[in-house]
């Protein structure tokens, strides 16, 4: 909802307000629920402003910055006018949240006649505000945009500068520092969101916690600056090299951004995760249960020729789709060759690729497949007749990560290129699913006719414009977004692809910190999350099976490993989890998702997704046994205090015996829960990781 007294409006969420003052680009409140808002003219005297730009004595970050048709960057954004709309701006081949929702667009206009304009969506269900921003450039010579900030919010008071690090297999872990006396930047030039620094950061202060999650793939940058008891948080793409030429009349817009504020960590990531999964994610897959999926990759790697044994095997253990990897086309034995050669590797595979997906849908399964359609290996078909789509500087020679090179997705012929190579490949084996990777970060950056200045936003308006034609081309097909595991791990993506493989390191846990992580801005039911073998391919260590799959039911369930060579315990203890895992999943991907614990440094770590009513939930807890330390106690989150709930603690590998007690739920979530048998599991013990799970089944009997 959205309310206006003079040029006061009142953003209501149902559990903020946000009050603008759209003469004096002020940001009057932003917080809690206020139920006097109308009244905010007492705070008239906020020092906190909209945005910021260069020229009015302002020395900080700035928000918007341009170079102008009078050839300095001083800017005077003078306040012009201000709408409700009841429709939300589209924004034009960029990802966007949707839903039923009113904006708030405000314009301000400098003397050069140049225009910003600022937006700010309220949705009726969730405390997330979608927020963006325009340039439109009335002057009549062109301007450089230097910086167009997504969203500013200015909050007074001292933050924490909360982010989401790491690298390859590691993605997504916590980190916090005080912000105070300066500018502190989180950011990604790698052309992608990046394994590095995830474009979801928070700022929690005495009063709560702040949320600015921007909706792209591409470089970003997320800054905070302290000065005089003001925190400036800006967030949207990164200005490093970026320089972008509006011409006379033309508009530029930049991505959008979701912020929130909640009172907790927790209460803020259940916003974003409703966020997310109500006006994100789109398409037939929205809220519908995600398949159980074997994925050929750690089973087989560039192997796949053994993949309708695999599936048969896959078919009786209960799994739903059938996933082949990378290796399938061209000559690809290896990462040496083949990006770009979407052909069938028929020598390899003993039959077109169209025969044998028919072959594992005989066998009762659907048939995915892998591709990685941006991508191009100088040993290919493709380089040879078209070396051109190569991103590549003229006269250097060109950095190979992973061996490949990028293609130049900024050139319309290589989008158009792209889209007709992934439908082939789609139409012609009939895919339910799609793996669509991306294997390298930019480096070359560089396109014929394409401005250096623009080149990285280009690439990203080139992807974005090929994903969404092909997933509109394709609407049943289930698509997971995929980067060397979580580098495009946003929302950006999500706009688009339903799922994203979280991270290539499938070891319990490692992933365990890798999920935890992501929940801070991520729902479960983006997460691809697998059950792989023992010992870990990626860490060495290993875990029993029961643990990988207690830490796999934190995101969408699948296998990925050769379950022909599982032993007949295992295969046994396998098929038992798939048909624990249906007959709960709606619980699991779509139930209300809490981190339990602390999964970086804590005692415990786990999680616990509760059903929208309260009455059912299944919690993981996971702890390092360390010699003579007892367990931990635990707290359980989410449930309703006022109910008596059943506890079904499932052992390892051992269902017969479970565990039962009753408890009341302010007892299960007082944190002194104690289960002293909780390292006693035999099968643990063959666990080099010396992390032991349990899983817990909880289930409503009564009201206290
Ligand atoms: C990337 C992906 C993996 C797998 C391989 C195949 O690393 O993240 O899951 O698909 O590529 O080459």
């Amino acid at each position: 909802m959205i309310k206006k007294k003079g040029t006061v409006y009142r953003l209501e969420t149902p559990a903020t307000t946000l009050v603008l003052k759209a003469d004096t680009a002020q940001i009057l409140y932003y917080g809690k629920k206020l139920v006097s808002a109308d009244w905010c003219e007492a705070l008239r005297s906020s020092p906190c402003r909209l945005f910021s730009e260069y020229g009015q004595g302002d020395f900080n970050e700035q928000s918007v910055l341009l170079v102008n048709a009078d050839g300095g960057f001083s800017t005077n954004f003078v306040y012009s006018k201000s709408k409700i709309l009841a429709e939300k701006p589209v924004l034009e081949n960029l990802p966007s949240s949707y839903g039923e929702s009113k904006t708030l667009e405000l314009k301000y206009v400098d003397a050069t006649k140049v225009a910003l304009y600022l937006y700010y969506t309220v949705f009726e269900d969730t405390d997330a505000i979608a927020v963006s921003a325009k340039i439109v450039n009335g002057a009549k010579k062109e301007i450089h945009i230097k910086k167009l900030a997504s969203v500013q919010a200015e909050l007074t008071g001292r933050f924490e500068f909360i982010t989401f690090n790491g690298a390859w297999a590691r993605e997504r872990r916590k980190n916090a520092r005080a912000v105070c006396g300066g500018t502190f930047v989180n950011e990604s030039r790698a052309g992608a969101s990046s394994h590095a620094h995830n474009p979801f950061v928070m700022a929690k202060g005495e009063k709560g916690v702040f949320g600015f999650h921007l909706l792209y793939s591409g470089n970003h940058k997320e800054s905070m600056t302290e000065y005089d008891g003001v925190t400036r948080v800006i967030a949207g793409i990164n200005d490093f090299m970026f320089d972008w030429t509006l011409g006379a009349g033309e508009e530029f817009c930049a991505p959008e951004a979701a912020m929130c504020y909640a009172e907790t960590e927790d209460a803020l990531s259940r916003q974003m995760h409703a966020f997310a999964a109500e006006h994100v994610v789109r398409g037939k897959w929205k809220k519908r249960e995600r398949p159980v999926l074997v994925n050929s990759w750690e089973g087989a790697y560039f192997d796949a020729d053994s993949v309708v044994e695999m599936a048969k095997v896959s078919k009786d253990l209960g799994a739903e789709l059938f996933v082949l990897d990378d290796g399938w086309f061209g000559r690809r034995n290896d990462d040496t060759s083949s990006l770009g050669d979407w052909s069938d590797n028929v020598e390899k595979l003993g039959c077109t690729l169209a025969e044998l997906a028919e072959r594992v849908r005989g066998c009762g399964l659907k048939f995915g497949i892998w591709i990685e359609p941006e991508m191009i290996s100088e040993e290919s078909e493709l380089f040879r007749s078209r070396p051109a789509y190569a991103m590549r500087v003229p006269g250097r020679t060109p950095v190979r990560l992973r061996n490949q090179l990028a293609l130049n997705m900024a050139d319309e012929k290589v989008q158009n290129f792209v889209v007709r190579t992934v439908s082939d490949v789609i139409s012609r084996c009939g895919a339910s699913y799609v793996k669509w990777d991306y294997n390298r970060m930019l480096t070359d950056c560089f396109g014929k006719g394409v401005a250096a200045g623009e080149y990285f936003h280009r690439y990203m308006l080139g992807v974005y414009k090929v994903i969404s034609k092909v997933v509109k081309r394709f609407p049943f097909v289930l698509f997971e977004g995929c980067a060397g595991g979580g580098a495009r791990f946003d929302l950006g993506m999500m706009s688009y692809f339903p799922q994203i493989w979280t991270s290539d390191n499938t070891d319990a846990r490692d992933r365990l910190q890798i999920q935890d992580g992501s929940s801070y801005g991520y729902p479960q039911s983006v997460m691809g999350a697998h059950v792989s073998a023992s010992p870990n391919h990626q860490s060495g260590d290993s875990h029993p099976l029961e643990t990988r799959f207690n830490v796999a039911c934190g995101g969408l369930l699948g296998y990925e490993l050769d379950v022909r060579k599982l032993s007949e315990k295992d295969k046994k203890t396998v098929a038992a989890q798939i048909s624990f895992y249906k007959e709960h999943r709606k619980l699991l991907q779509f139930g209300n998702f809490y981190r339990l614990g602390d999964s970086f440094g804590g005692d415990y770590g786990g999680f616990i997704s509760v059903s929208p009513d309260r009455g059912a939930a299944i919690a993981v807890i996971a702890a390092e046994k360390r010699t003579n330390v007892p367990p931990p106690r635990v707290a359980f989150k989410g449930l309703n205090p006022a109910y008596v709930y059943e506890v079904t603690a499932r052992r390892q590998e051992n269902y017969e015996n479970n565990l039962s007690f009753t408890a009341g739920g302010d007892v299960l979530m007082c944190g002194e829960l104690f289960f002293p048998d909780f390292y006693d599991d035999a099968s643990a013990r063959e666990n080099s990781g010396c992390m032991y799970t349990r899983m817990f089944l909880i289930k409503k009997q009564k009201n206290l």
